[in-house]
């Protein structure tokens, strides 16, 4: 079974120094001020729990803010899942998501991370599964090749449209782009061709679903966007993409036992919410996560939505204004050190790197020999890229903290699906506990709502017409600044 770790003694004073690094005694500070947090969660967690159990919905708490946890144990979602990926695998060659934000990244994450590198082009490296595009984007440049070449293969295409709210602009107008070209194509079985996944009872998409006979998943009730990649909304493309998706609901429960433990010093989302939260409030309010690996750089996207929206915060929860929230950044080990590691040294000292190692790659290259003209390569000669890379990863470290900026590592003994799991479900559990200390509600994301319907009102959607006056000197361009 492979596991994930945290490593987190280069955030120590032993090591970058008292004034950046945290001592053992404001370590055991922190440890004393996150088991309430723990405790409390848990508790919070478990009452929900034994509600939803008992079918007392009503009497929850804060669903929003624990019933994600619950995922990895329910055995209704991945058996649909499964349904579905085996009714429309003999028939497709292309599976195509229509999402964005909560109901693309996770996707897009899990594929890069699980799947190799050159799956979309090469049937052999695929293994009988189809090609996975997931938009998440309206980009009539991009959508518009798409279509040049799926045109004549939509009868081997399945659209699998998801969207909780099933009203967001752009998965919906991708959707209906798409709706129209079946249907010219494919006339009476178009609807065939579509998978629905939103909520269980209301909204646009269900209504939509319903009355046109699509297939559907839900986004279950209580599960937000950006938390509901162990949901059918990242499960269908992982199953019909070849993933082993009971391997990251099992890499899931494995790190829910770790992440609900008390023992602050056991809990490694404790640990990670502690340090974020301790340099958030210590001056250092950018967050660098830096994967070493090229199949987890979308994980750091991913987690980059999660940690934005979660965390970043106008009010507490009695109302207060905290404007609170650190900033995710997301770099790529080695390319970015290529390209930003320069500002991280020498830099403003106001960022927490965490880097994400993998110690046994699946496939590893040897470094074929030097030409005689260029003796000075041959230290690469004979050499696996692995141990490069993760020299690499080692060398940068090291030189940030001889510049005293804290370091954690999030360690990998391979990438599967179990490790995955356990990754998504370690940040998940780490965002509520950090939202839990900032003291904010880490579920809601009241800022992007007002975007998407300023969005409605400049596209002339009924009922907005208030917000459009209002939007009107922003939208139209005064002359005298444009030079
Ligand atoms: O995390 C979130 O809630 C958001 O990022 C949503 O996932 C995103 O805005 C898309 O919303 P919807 O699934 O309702 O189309």
């Amino acid at each position: 079974m492979s596991n994930i770790s945290l490593y987190y003694k280069n955030v120590t004073a032993d090591v970058i120094g008292p004034e950046h690094g945290i001592g053992p005694k404001q370590f055991d500070e922190l440890a004393e001020q996150v088991k309430p947090v723990i405790a409390r969660y848990n508790e919070m967690r478990e009452f929900n729990k034994a509600k939803l159990e008992s079918g007392q919905l009503d009497e929850m708490v804060n669903p929003t803010w624990t019933l994600y946890r619950e995922l990895p144990y329910n055995e209704d979602y991945p058996a649909q899942v499964k349904e579905v990926a085996e009714a429309i695998k003999g028939d497709c060659e292309n599976f195509v998501v229509l999402g964005i934000g909560g109901s693309a990244l996770g996707n897009i994450a899990v594929q890069t991370a699980l799947n190799p590198y050159m799956y979309n082009m090469d049937e052999k490296q695929r293994n009988g599964c189809p090609r996975l595009f997931v938009f998440d984007n309206v980009d009539p440049v991009q959508i518009a090749s798409f279509i040049d070449w799926i045109g004549d293969k939509l009868d081997k295409t399945i659209f699998n449209v998801i969207s909780k709210s099933g009203r967001t602009a752009e998965t919906a107008s991708v959707y209906l782009v798409m709706k129209q070209l079946l249907e010219e194509k494919l006339g009476a079985s178009a609807a065939s061709r579509i998978v629905a996944t939103t909520d269980a009872n209301q909204g646009t998409l269900r209504q939509i679903a319903d009355e046109s006979g699509y297939r559907t998943l839900v986004v279950p009730d209580g599960v937000g966007g950006r938390w509901s990649v162990l949901s059918p909304v990242g499960l269908l493309s992982a199953a019909v993409c070849g993933i082993d998706i009971d391997g990251l609901l099992e890499g899931a429960r494995q790190m829910d036992e770790r992440c609900s433990s008390t023992d602050f010093w056991e809990n490694p989302a404790a640990i990670n919410a502690a340090v974020n939260w301790n340099y958030y409030n210590a001056g250092k309010p950018i967050s660098v996560m830096m994967p070493y690996s090229y199949g987890l750089k979308d994980l750091s996207d991913w987690y980059r939505q999660l940690w934005a929206e979660s965390l970043g915060k106008t009010k507490d929860l009695s109302g207060n204004d905290v404007f609170v929230g650190p900033t995710p950044v997301k770099a790529l080990g080695t390319t970015d050190q290529h390209s930003q590691v320069q500002l991280y040294r020498e830099g403003p000292n106001d960022k927490l790197f965490t880097f994400l190692q993998v110690n046994n790659f699946e496939r590893d290259i040897v470094v074929g020999p030097e030409p005689a003209c260029a003796p000075e390569l041959g230290y690469l000669a004979g050499s696996n890229m692995s141990k490069l890379l993760n020299a690499e990863k080692v060398a940068t470290e090291y030189a940030l903290l001889k510049d005293k900026r804290p370091c954690m590592t999030v360690m990998f003994d391979k990438v599967d699906a179990e490790a995955i799991g356990q990754f998504i479900y370690l940040f998940e559990v780490t965002t509520s506990l950090t939202g839990l200390l900032f003291d904010i509600d880490a579920y809601d994301q009241p800022a992007v709502e007002l975007g998407k319907e300023a969005t409605f009102a400049l596209m002339d959607r009924p009922g907005f017409e208030e917000m459009a006056e209002k939007i009107t000197p922003v939208a139209k361009l005064d002359d005298k600044y444009i030079v």
